[in-house]
């Protein structure tokens, strides 16, 4: 039995739209799970309904092998951290800490021990005077988080928690949760639509679209092994390059006639399929100065200076792709030619958009 499980939960509000489709999943103890997806794809309405601040409208939830969705928010042991942090602005972080637990009837030295154990495993302890406005974004991230450890919930449910935040400080709390999830070795959902978040912190991405799961897997799963357009096009910064293609024997052929020889290991995949999507991440591609047989041909465009790397955008048949080169290489050519090895071969079926 997993710590929880949800069985094809459903979710329509009440003006008719159906934002979550029949979805289950099931998360071990102790794992660290994110739901990843663009705007809209139900994210918040998942995370809500395993909170109880929304009700399911088809479906159940069990934690262990208790059924919770029946049950109340306050009944079913679940702390959540807002992307607001919801603190209360006219209590000092000790008293939003304290809050809950002396709802709770909690006696007052353990709360006090329970904050104060919070606070230091957090580095909050000289703000604990101080009320919610007087602390900077990541210091308030932290109280939040606080509220949430202070529970000893069963479940840490985290919604956009560090979208408030500049990129540095982002990281930074990125790598804090990671290290205190893994010391609490607390099972944590945590929903992101930044797709390098997701590949940071989780133990296994869901890759959610339109209310529905398009993929579960272990980042490198997911990074390398996309089992869909959807997927492909979603991981990944840059995102994957993709070229429509024909099957001709064992060649694919480019909108523009260029043909491509498909590694003999990956014929066996194409299983009579004939309009193909090729996809090929930036970074696995190779430039060579000359154009010839064997290589495909790129129409130089803009670069883009990143420092660790440079982007070089460009053309191939009537597909924009970019290149993500490691280091700084000029190129003056109008032309250049582009190899990639075979491990960097993606195909899909054009029609479904499903990894063959
Ligand atoms: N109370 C509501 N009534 C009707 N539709 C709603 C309600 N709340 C959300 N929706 C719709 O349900 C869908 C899923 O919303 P949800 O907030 O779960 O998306 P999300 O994945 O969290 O998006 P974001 O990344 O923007 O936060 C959206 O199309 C949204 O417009
Ligand atoms: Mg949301």
């Amino acid at each position: 039995m997993g710590a929880l499980t949800l069985t094809s939960i459903e979710k329509t509000y009440p003006n008719g739209h159906r934002a979550v489709k029949g979805l289950s999943l099931d998360i071990e103890p102790g794992e660290f799970v994110v739901l990843v997806g663009p705007s809209g794809c139900g994210k918040s309405t998942i995370l809500r309904s395993i909170a109880g601040l929304e009700s399911l409208t088809g479906g159940e939830i069990h934690i262990g092998d208790r059924r919770v969705d029946t049950e109340p928010p306050a009944k079913r042991d679940i702390a959540m951290v807002f992307q607001n942090y919801a603190l209360y602005p006219h209590m000092t972080v000790y008293k939003n800490l304290a809050y809950g637990l002396k709802n709770r009837g909690v006696e007052a030295t353990e709360i006090d021990r329970k904050v104060r154990e919070a606070a230091d495993l957090l580095q909050i302890n000289d703000y604990l005077d101080r009320k919610p406005q007087q602390l900077s974004g990541g210091q308030r991230q932290r109280v939040a988080m606080g509220r949430a450890i202070v529970r000893d919930p069963q479940l840490f449910l985290f919604d956009e928690p560090l979208s408030n935040l500049d990129a540095k400080l982002r990281a930074h709390m990125r790598l804090e949760i990671k290290k205190l999830q893994r010391k609490l070795s607390a099972t944590s959902i945590f929903v992101t639509h930044d797709q390098v978040e997701a590949m940071t912190l989780a133990d296994r991405i869901v890759v959610l679209n339109g209310g529905e799961i398009e993929q579960v897997g272990t980042p490198r799963d997911v990074y390398h092994r996309p089992a869909s357009l959807f997927v492909a096009s979603f991981m990944g910064a840059p995102a994957m390059n993709f070229f429509s293609t024909r099957v001709d024997g064992g060649d694919l052929v480019l909108t523009d006639g260029q043909r491509l020889t498909l590694p003999a290991e990956q014929r066996p995949a194409l299983n009579g399929v004939t309009d193909i999507t090729l996809g090929v991440r930036p970074e696995q591609i190779a430039v060579t100065e000359t154009v010839r047989d064997g290589l495909v041909t790129f129409d130089v465009g803009m670069g883009e200076e990143l420092g660790v790397s440079q982007l070089l955008h460009g053309q191939v048949a009537d597909a924009e792709v970019v290149l993500n080169l490691p280091k700084f290489e000029r190129h003056d050519e109008p032309q250049l030619g582009l190899s990639w090895p075979e491990d960097a071969w993606h195909l899909f079926d054009s029609r479904s958009g499903q990894r063959l």
